[in-house]
């Protein structure tokens, strides 16, 4: 979990500074293979790779569900109770 945290704070700060990111965690399915493209000392456990760059154009919107649906509200639950 800190790991997770950790990269969603340096996407959130690649995209603050206008830079493109993507996490990238099904290329740990050939994790020997990237530990020797990217020269990775074997002690480093790979967790995921974030490819970043200047995007050439503007993303299109994802398909994100709305915040609201997302966050349970104790007070909504007991009154429906
Ligand atoms: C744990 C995790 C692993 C991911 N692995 C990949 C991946 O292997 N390949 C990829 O193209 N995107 C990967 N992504 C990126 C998601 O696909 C991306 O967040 C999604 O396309 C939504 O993008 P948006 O929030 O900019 O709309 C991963 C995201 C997360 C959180």
């Amino acid at each position: 979990m800190a790991i997770g945290a950790c990269i969603q704070n340096m996407l959130l700060c690649a995209q603050e500074l206008g830079i493109g990111s993507c996490w990238l965690g099904e290329i740990l399915n050939k994790k020997e293979k990237v530990r020797k493209l990217l020269n990775i000392d074997k002690n480093y456990e790979l967790m995921a790779v974030v490819s970043i760059g200047y995007p050439l154009k503007k993303p299109n919107k994802g398909k994100r569900k709305r915040l609201k649906t997302l966050i349970l509200d104790p007070e909504e639950n007991v009154k429906k109770s």
